[in-house]
């Protein structure tokens, strides 16, 4: 195997990726910037010209609004090819921006990206961590219900088609949608995609919220959907953590995050359901989605030294050849082929290998670590894979596994932050 021209094929992805200060998460199919894609992005230039990841991540920092509420997607320049577009969410800014916001990785990235070179980094740092800040106010002023971090829209918790929406998603009437045109199965093998069922009910829930212009106190009275989600309470967790390093170190008060750090550490024992794994919750009926998803495991990445996750975790490890997949294969729902149901994500990897490392389960981190590299070295820089074969699956020429090759799966990778 030529590690070094996989290298460099990474390296070519993220330039390819490049439309000028933001990377797509690949043509096509995303053609604009995603928030968290573009975190990992930043991460991986920052490998390799930490110039370019500081840019990313203020061009990022351009869709953040008044209230502090960092979008999901920000439409910079105009492209063809995706559905909802700008005019359906019908934010009134610019850039115009969706009205949701996604799991907030950037406290962490950005603090690798900064201790990367923290002579360049430093001025970088300063300008950013105010911004950091209300962002992550806004989540807890908004979103924080017994310590744990809420979502209106699944597309919030960046795993669209997760079992964890299941039961809330049923109880959504998708009638009045109306006819649209879904444009992600014009790239993708819509086998591979939310199916159709899914999207009326986004649809549905993005015209009620937008009716209620976007204001969070009107979406959480009258929204259709509110579940409490389990990956997005890890990683908010962990990018707090991050946060009150980078506030020590530049000399910031830090009461207020130590605060939040305290109730979120409490939270997390609200998504522990007693069938034995962490779980996510349905903040409108009040129960457990009962689904055990790859989030499940950002346990350790969110900072907690506990074990009682391993048990699952080694065994769905021996069921599959790829792991983790994003939907346990003993679910009757595993799918290995539909998105957030069963495939493997290498960046969701990359998050579980970090904090199993960090927590010092070496082994089961560097299995996952092999496992991650083989599947890019043997089938490509693909979305997500199967975890039965690896065959490849989504979009092609990906930026975030492009990224975490670089900086964790690949064999000249760091392999943490
Ligand atoms: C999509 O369009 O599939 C995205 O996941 C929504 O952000």
């Amino acid at each position: 195997m030529n590690f070094d021209k996989i290298d460099r094929e990474a390296r070519k992805i993220l330039r390819r990726n490049d439309r000028g200060g933001y990377t797509v998460p690949t043509a096509g199919l995303y053609p604009y910037q995603w928030n968290w894609d573009s975190c990992f992005a930043a991460w991986g230039f920052s490998t390799f010209d930490v110039k370019r990841a500081w840019f990313e991540i203020h061009t990022l920092f351009t869709g953040q609004w008044d209230n502090g509420m960092l979008p999901h997607i920000i439409f910079h320049k105009r492209a063809d090819g995706y559905f909802p577009g700008p005019d359906v969410w019908d934010v009134p800014r610019v850039p115009h921006t969706s009205g949701i916001s996604q799991p907030p990785v950037a406290a962490t990235m950005i603090r690798s990206i900064y201790e990367a070179d923290k002579r360049y980094g430093r001025v970088h740092m300063e300008l950013i961590y105010g911004r950091l800040v209300s962002w992550h106010r806004w989540f807890i002023k908004n979103r924080m219900e017994r310590g744990m971090i809420a979502i209106t829209h699944p597309w919030e918790s960046g795993r669209d088609n997760a079992r964890d929406w299941d039961k809330a998603m049923a109880n959504i009437d998708p009638t009045g949608v109306g006819e649209y045109h879904r444009r992600d199965t014009d790239h993708v093998d819509p086998e591979m995609r939310p199916k159709k069922e899914d999207y009326d009910r986004y649809l549905k829930i993005v015209y009620h919220n937008r009716d209620c212009g976007w204001n969070e106190e009107k979406i959480a009275k009258t929204g259709l959907f509110r579940v409490a989600d389990v990956g997005i309470t890890f990683i908010f967790l962990r990018a707090c953590r991050d946060l009150l390093h980078i506030a020590l170190e530049l000399d910031h008060e830090t009461a207020e995050i130590e605060g939040w750090i305290k109730d979120l550490e409490a939270g997390v024992e609200n998504h522990w359901n007693p069938k034995g794994f962490y779980d996510s919750v349905d903040l409108k009926t009040g129960e457990f989605t009962d689904s055990l998803s790859s989030a499940s495991f950002f346990e350790w990445y969110s900072g907690m030294s506990g074990d009682r996750m391993l048990g699952h975790l080694n065994r769905i490890l021996d069921e599959v050849k790829f792991g983790v997949p994003s939907n346990d294969p003993e679910d009757e729902h595993f799918n290995p082929k539909r998105y957030w149901r069963g495939p493997v994500w290498g960046m969701v990897n990359t998050l579980i290998g970090i904090g199993l490392d960090e927590q010092g389960h070496i082994k089961t981190a560097e299995r996952l670590r092999k496992e991650t590299q083989e599947l890019i070295a043997e089938h490509g820089f693909y979305e997500y894979f199967s975890p039965l074969d690896g065959a490849p699956e989504g979009g092609d020429v990906f930026t975030w596994t492009a990224a975490i090759w670089l900086t964790w799966a690949g064999p000249h990778a760091k392999g943490r932050f």
